[in-house]
């Protein structure tokens, strides 16, 4: 096959894909927000076995429009409001397609100058919109978990460094006893983490929390050296941001470790009017946050920050003959991967498309949707069950609590908006967030509507 042949294959299959994904984005307002069992039924072409002989990338893209496309889930428009799900900014659409081409691996330098240089300045303009200490480590990882992974991983080097022990030599077996204290509320994935670490589940000293769910300063413990505190910004039911400042001084006095899991909650800083929520975040100790939440970024991408970034590196880094050029410390270095894609690029296009101020305006008009959204559903008859700070809005129906599933059911299979049940303060619950930079206030007008409609069909 001759080269220019080879050109020719990629050239048409690119040029489809992104007509087809151009028709995707057009239909987007208008299609359903999960796909009908019609639509579903779309999926069976693709039970085959392993084929024999290959398929023409230009039908493979067209078989994925046809029946793949109808059988997303349009996390990508207005109306989706499960999980705390951002949309895919225009600038990270379109950086996506070079990026296929470019096919880079975010590994070092050498593996890949744009990438190192972009993810370089990424980290700048991340510790700037956050207000972080400049020296902070910035790792672009696959999200909030893996970012709590990079920096549980470093705290816990640094703590037992402390104590005499190197625990990427000497393992966890008989290492010196650390102390973790976790919010009540802690996301689960945070406690995935400290699984993954070896540090267990079972060492959590529980802190209590008030009624939205933020850790309660005057019930905090009698800190000491050997404590790593994991504290959260963004409660993923409530949105409540913890009282970080405060845990952070106390653990100042002691030198504890002071951890924030700010998977969506972070960005609050990043706006004027919201920024006074998280005050004194900025004294903790380590930091994450996602790109494909609030930011808009596609998925997967996530940011591990960390005050100390010789921490960071000693628990992450690689070397190989193959790698002992390496003119500084590379991406390997400060993360799990050897082999990595070029996702800080993304993080990189999505504060260039926006800038400080297009960020901060993205926050506010989130926060502003979640007020009308709360205000509807009380004119509704519906009861909010949090204080609606920032995102995230929690509701149930008084009189027919132990039924929200079918109204959370009614609305999903009437395509018209998707958002998920939970539980709060031990009541069964809906919970609707707002983290698109696609949604509009019509978006909440169309699926209070949705509600209204449910809500009726049921003779609530
Ligand atoms: C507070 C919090 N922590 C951690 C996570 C996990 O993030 P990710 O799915 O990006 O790993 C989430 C996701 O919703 C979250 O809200």
């Amino acid at each position: 096959m001759s080269v220019q042949h080879k050109l020719n294959l990629s050239k048409t299959a690119i040029a489809r894909s992104s007509e087809y994904a151009i028709e995707y984005l057009e239909q987007l307002d208008r299609m359903r927000v999960s796909p009908s069992v019609e639509q579903a039924k779309l999926l069976d072409v693709f039970d085959e076995s392993m084929p024999p002989q290959g398929m023409d990338a230009n039908e493979i893209v067209q078989l994925l429009h046809k029946h793949g496309s109808p059988n997303t889930v349009a996390t990508a428009g207005g109306r989706y409001f499960g999980l705390v799900v951002g949309g895919s900014l225009p600038a990270c659409a379109g950086s996506r397609t070079l990026m296929a081409a470019w096919d880079q691996i975010g590994t070092t330098h050498f593996t890949s100058p744009i990438t190192s240089k972009l993810e370089s300045v990424a980290s700048d303009w991340i510790l700037d919109i956050f207000s972080l200490p400049k020296q902070s480590s910035v790792g672009f990882v696959t999200g909030t978990t893996m970012g709590n992974f990079v920096c549980l991983a470093a705290a816990r080097h640094f703590l037992l460094a402390r104590l005499g022990w190197n625990v990427e030599t000497q393992g966890l077996m008989g290492c010196p006893l650390i102390r973790v204290l976790a919010s009540k509320e802690v996301h689960f994935t945070v406690k995935k983490v400290l699984a993954l670490l070896g540090i267990g589940t079972n060492i959590i000293e529980p802190l209590e929390v008030d009624d939205d769910g933020a850790i309660d300063i005057d019930k905090l413990p009698t800190l000491d050296d050997r404590c790593l505190i994991l504290t959260q910004a963004g409660n993923v039911n409530s949105g409540a941001i913890d009282p970080i400042g405060a845990i952070a001084a106390e653990a100042k006095k002691v030198g504890a470790w002071v951890h924030v899991d700010g998977a969506f909650g972070l960005w609050a800083a990043a706006s004027e009017k919201k920024k006074k929520l998280i005050q004194g975040f900025e004294c903790a100790d380590s930091w994450v946050t996602d790109g494909h939440k609030w930011l808009n970024t596609p998925y997967d991408c996530g940011i591990a920050i960390c005050r100390n970034a010789e921490a960071v590196h000693n628990s992450m880094s690689t070397t190989a003959p193959y790698f002992a050029a390496a003119v500084d410390i590379d991406a390997k270095d400060m993360m799990p991967e050897l082999s990595r894609s070029a996702r800080g690029i993304d993080i990189w296009a999505a504060l260039k498309n926006l800038g400080k101020d297009g960020v901060a305006s993205l926050i506010d008009r989130n926060c502003e949707q979640a007020n009308r959204m709360a205000s509807g559903l009380k004119d509704l008859g519906f009861d909010v069950l949090n204080a609606v700070v920032l995102n995230q809005v929690v509701a149930t129906f008084p009189s027919h609590e132990d039924q929200i599933d079918k109204l959370v059911k009614s609305v999903v299979d009437s395509g018209e908006a998707w958002f998920g049940v939970t539980e709060w303060q031990s009541r069964s619950a809906f919970r609707i967030s707002f983290s698109s930079w696609v949604t509009t206030l019509d978006d909440v007008e169309t699926t209070l509507k949705a509600i209204k409609k449910a809500k009726q069909k049921l003779g609530w």
